[in-house]
């Protein structure tokens, strides 16, 4: 079983960027979260940030010929923006989840659209970054 985790921008400010909204854990507290769960649990894992929108699209498209059986994905700010991810996602029928830390339903309005939900098989809110494992645990079981 391969899962590929992707996050969009800013997520590696985690620990800096508004600890109040995302917590004070790091990115690399969420990267060692997710490996040791992996790891724990027979599945092979690769994690990707990236503060660009053409570089996750470019992962996604990779994630075909990888042949890769999961994609967990927060697309941060790229959520309510990207008609780009969501064609991505579509062009490689891989079964996905999104993934938000916070509350993204109970925030600004904007927060509230995600280009990508109709296509993801579930949608994991603001569980914090436990909502990484719960998603894995969803795509693997
Ligand atoms: C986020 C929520 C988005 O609205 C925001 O732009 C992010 C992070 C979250 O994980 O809660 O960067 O995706």
């Amino acid at each position: 079983m391969k899962v590929l985790v992707l996050n969009g921008p800013n997520l590696n400010m985690l620990g800096i960027r508004e600890p109040d909204i995302y917590g004070k854990n790091t990115y690399e507290d969420l990267c060692n979260m997710i490996n040791s769960y992996c790891v724990n649990n027979n599945i092979e894992v690769e994690i990707y940030q990236s503060n660009h929108e053409g570089d996750l699209v470019d992962k996604i498209q990779e994630a075909y010929f990888k042949k890769i059986d999961g994609i967990v994905i927060n697309p941060a700010a790229f959520t309510h923006t990207s008609v780009a991810l969501l064609d991505a996602l579509k062009a490689v029928n891989i079964k996905t989840i999104e993934v938000h830390i916070s509350d993204v339903d109970s925030r600004e309005d904007f927060r509230k659209i995600s280009f990508i939900r109709s296509y993801c098989m579930d949608s994991i809110i603001g569980l914090g970054f436990d909502g990484y494992i719960e998603a894995i645990k969803k795509l693997t079981n």
